[in-house]
């Protein structure tokens, strides 16, 4: 059976703060820059979920897209539309790069997905800023198996 990949966009807006207790006030600002400004900045985010599959005999769709959208809305969406990104759990001990961020965006949706079928995903952050992650389809990273114990 032939397989297939598609990719859909995903939008949320939030705010944050690059910074880190690890360093110095100087550092952070040498590090992040204007990103540092102690009362944060937002983005308009955008993230691409790709997901591969069979090509289904019936529908000729790999998946059904409704039922990703709902995964992605509950999962993603709702948890960073019009928050601050520091203020999440996940970013207590994290800076709220864009890798972390799309790292993070993984570990959510892979547990939501079918094993295997996640295949990539994407967030743009500003006009030249753009991340992608392609993790490990049968779990969540193992930082974060380790960080969680
Ligand atoms: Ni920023």
């Amino acid at each position: 059976m032939s397989q297939a990949t598609i990719t859909r966009r995903y939008r949320f807006c939030a705010a944050h703060r690059l910074h880190t207790d690890q360093l110095s006030a100087e550092e952070n600002w040498a590090t992040f820059g204007k990103c540092n400004n102690p009362n944060g900045h937002g983005h308009n985010y955008v993230v691409f979920v790709s997901v591969k599959g069979d090509i289904d005999p019936s529908t000729h769709q790999v998946l059904d897209g409704q039922r990703l959208d709902a995964i992605v809305e509950r999962t993603v969406v709702q948890r960073f539309d019009h928050q601050d990104l520091n203020q999440d759990v996940e970013f207590a001990t994290q800076t709220t790069t864009g890798e972390n961020l799309v790292l993070l965006i993984w570990d959510l949706l892979v547990k939501e997905i079918p094993a295997g079928r996640l295949v990539k995903v994407g967030v743009i952050e500003t006009r030249d800023n753009y991340f992608e992650y392609s993790g490990s389809a049968e779990g969540t990273r193992k930082e974060h198996e380790v960080r969680h114990g």
